[in-house]
This record gives structure tokens, sequence and C-alpha cells, in this order.
């Protein structure tokens, strides 16, 4: 077989056989392929598309390039739930102990924040002492014990999606749907669950920016889930604004710990207690509007808060910062961003705000940067909300002055307002079953 008989036939419009697939991943893997033939034919896929048939080849080629977890020694059913990438969301922290309280497993492998989206695991390191490394014997009896587990990815997951992802990266095809879901499946599925719920995030913060595109990204993901023998369910939710009103990695943990006391906003609330009710019901608890009341209930009983307390303590985390948020370590520096206009806030550009949290160093360009835990944004004002010219749209935080400036224009030039007040936009736009 040769890679440049692969790259042709896709070129001029053909469909890759299984063959062809692996023998193309197996060379990423193995580094016998060059860097430029690897990225001729992602952009061939970028323009060709692949069949369902093609894409779950590619999945599973991904899936198989490295370690698999194995989980057969968890108890109970095994549910998952991941997301496509979002500004402010923090949902991991507040639907996991709300599944795992229901003696449902989350066995979860969580990824860090990159470029304008957080990631779970730079969260939770912001609370003091959390281990995000567990060994498999202790990660898999922290499940059977507490239910649940949140720890990064330290295994050799998936390295052919490494290597492909830091060329798509470089060669613009990362917008690419098929190279997208083997991407986000593959790892997935190295991983030994039972059902997964995806949530797909759709709009300004998220790689998909409209509904459509994202329903036929969620439709091919569940395909392949299902093709892989795992109940898979995908919801597409809003990113057109950030999820909740925390942006910044200690205060999304804030923002979390309240939600779990049951005083978290609305919008992340009803997002959380909707993907906990499908996480749920695909592990057999009953109908997704029963489930959804379950949901409510392990809030309201402080079930879900003592789940997640559990956890924090198992992984070695400061428990008191969860007992009394205050405790967190807040940054050296505010400062209030003001409106200069009046109006209703109709739109905003959610990757810009995402932007400006990591401008004041909250998140990482590279994979190499320094995370400052406390720098972030809090919002005080929403879309849809009226806001008057010298009123606060949002309070900055750093332990850097100099980096205010930077983020104050972004979320100013990312927001804008209109005289009329914008119609309400859904938070769950469907599923994808
Ligand atoms: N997230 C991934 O893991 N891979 C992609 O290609 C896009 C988003």
């Amino acid at each position: 077989m040769r890679m440049y008989d692969i790259i042709k036939k896709k070129r001029d419009g053909g469909e890759l056989t299984t063959e062809e697939i692996k023998y193309f991943i197996g060379g990423v893997t193995d580094g016998s392929i060059p860097d430029y033939q690897t990225s001729a034919l992602c952009m061939a896929i970028y323009f060709r598309g692949m069949t369902v048939r093609e894409t779950c080849d590619l999945t599973f080629a991904v899936r198989d390039s490295g370690d698999r977890l194995d989980f057969s020694d968890i108890d109970g059913i095994r549910v998952d739930k991941h997301s496509t990438g979002g500004v402010g969301d923090k949902t991991s922290l507040v639907v996991a102990p709300i599944v795992a309280s229901f003696g449902i497993k989350v066995a979860k492998m969580s990824g860090r924040g990159l470029g304008h989206t957080g990631g779970t695991v730079d969260k939770l390191e912001a609370i003091e002492g959390f281990k995000t490394t567990l060994s498999d014997e202790d990660f898999i009896k922290q499940v059977n014990d507490i239910g649940f587990a949140i720890v990064g990815q330290s295994k050799q997951f998936a390295p052919a999606d490494k290597k492909l992802y830091a060329l798509r990266d470089v060669t613009a095809t990362v917008d690419s749907m098929p190279l997208i879901a083997a991407s986000i499946m593959g790892k997935k599925l190295a991983a030994d669950d039972d059902c997964i719920v995806l949530d797909v995030k759709t709009g300004s913060g998220s790689f998909m920016k409209s509904v459509e595109d994202s329903k036929a990204l969620a439709r091919l993901m569940v395909d392949i889930g299902k093709n892989a023998g795992k109940k898979t369910v995908a919801l597409i939710t809003n990113m057109d604004r950030p999820l909740g009103y925390a942006i910044g990695n200690s205060l999304e943990v804030i923002e979390a710990v309240e939600t779990l006391n049951g005083h978290g906003p609305k919008d992340f609330t009803e997002v959380c207690l909707t993907l906990a009710a499908y996480m749920l019901s695909l592990a057999g608890k009953g109908s997704v509007e029963n489930c959804k009341k379950l949901a409510e209930q392990a809030i309201a009983d402080g079930s879900a808060l003592e789940t997640f307390k559990r956890m924090v303590k198992a992984q070695g985390g400061d428990v008191k910062l969860i007992e009394n948020t205050e405790n967190f370590k807040k940054a050296k520096y505010a400062y209030a961003v003001k409106s200069t206009v009046s109006g209703y806030i109709c739109k905003v550009d959610t990757e810009a705000y995402g932007l400006a949290s990591l401008a004041l160093g909250a998140g990482r360009n590279t994979i190499e940067d320094v995370i400052d835990y406390s720098a972030g944004i809090m919002l005080r004002r929403k879309t849809g909300d009226y806001i008057k010219a010298g009123d606060e749209l949002a309070t900055l935080y750093a332990n850097d002055k100099t980096k205010f400036t930077a983020a104050e224009k972004l979320l100013l030039s990312a927001t804008l307002l209109q005289d009329e007040k914008p119609q309400d936009e859904p938070l769950v736009y469907c599923t994808v079953e």
C-alpha cells in the first residue's frame, strides 16, 4: 500500500477502505508517514468528506492507536458525558456528582483547556491539593466507593489523535466534521463506558457555529458510538453565550459549588439538570422527565454536594474550600468593565469572552503555559439584559494589572447592544438519539 495512492483516491472523491484507513493511522502512530502526506490527506478529507463507514473506521483506528481502559472491575453501569468545549462550561463538576449520587458510576477522564475553551482538569486543580492523576487501582477503587472520579489523561490515549490534531491545527483542517468526530470519539471510546451523553455546543463559543452543523456532527458521533456498542445520545446546547456568569478556574469551581448548593445561575443549572437527566435515563433510571426530577432532588437534599465533597477529599483536595468558597485564594486585583453605551445586550462573541479570560492568565495559548487559577471574569450582565452607560458589564480578576487593558477591549468589542429586547434563545436546541 502507498500513502500517495490513498491521498489521490480521497482527493478524487473516492471512498477509502478499512485497510487503507488502518494503514494511514498505523503510519501516523509509528511515525512512518511524513507530516506532509498526513496533512495532504487531512486536506483531502476536509474537502471530500467521509462516509459514516469511513468515519467509524477512522475513529476505531484512532482509538486502537494507544492504551485502552478496562473498567470491568467497576461494579454497575458506567456513564460518561463529553462536551465539545465551551466558555464557562463547568458542567462536569455538577453533573458527575448528581449522577454518582444515584449509584451510577462516572469514571471520568477529562482534558485541559487550550485556547478560548476551559478544561475540567484545570478547574479541579484550582482546589488546593487536588490530584488529577491516580493509579489504575486507586481510580477504580474510588469509583466503586464514591461513584465517581475525575482524572487527566495520563495514559497514552489515542496517540494518533495527538499527532493528527497538531497537524490539523496548523493546516486549517480542524473544522472538518469526520476529523472532529473521529478525534473526539476515538478518545472517548478508549475508555470503557456503557453509555455516553455528548454535549455538542453550538454558537459563537464553539467549533460548530450553526445548529445545523452541530446536529450533523452530533448525528455522526451518535452513529459512531452506536457502532461501537455504546448507548449514545447527544444534546445540542447553546454556546452563543458563556454558561453561567463565571469564566476562569477557581471562579468556575465556586459557581459549580453554588449550583450544587441550589443557588446556581438559571441557565447553567438547567443545562446541568438536563445532561444529568439523560445520563440517568441512559443508565436505566427511568424516563428523562423523571430523571430530571431525580437530579433536582439530588441538589435539593444535598446528596450531590456531599458526593462532590467526598470525591474532592478522596483526591487530596482541601474540602474546607468547598464548605466555604470564601476560602479560595483571590486574585490581587479586580477591575470593573463598564459599558460605554446603553441598551439590551443582543449578541456576544463568546469565543472573544474566552480569549479575554485567557488574556487575564486563566488559560493557556500553548500546552506549556502556566495557569493563574484565581484569574478570570465574573459577568454582571448577559445576553437579554439591559445595561446603562456606566453600569458594570463584568468584573475582571488578575494578579497582573497590565492584563486588564486587553481583556477589557476584547469584552467590550465582543458585546453588541440594541434598543429592543432580543428574543430568548433555547438553552438546549434538540437531542439526537
Ligand atoms: N475536540 C477534539 O478533541 N478534537 C477535535 O478535533 C475538535 C475538538
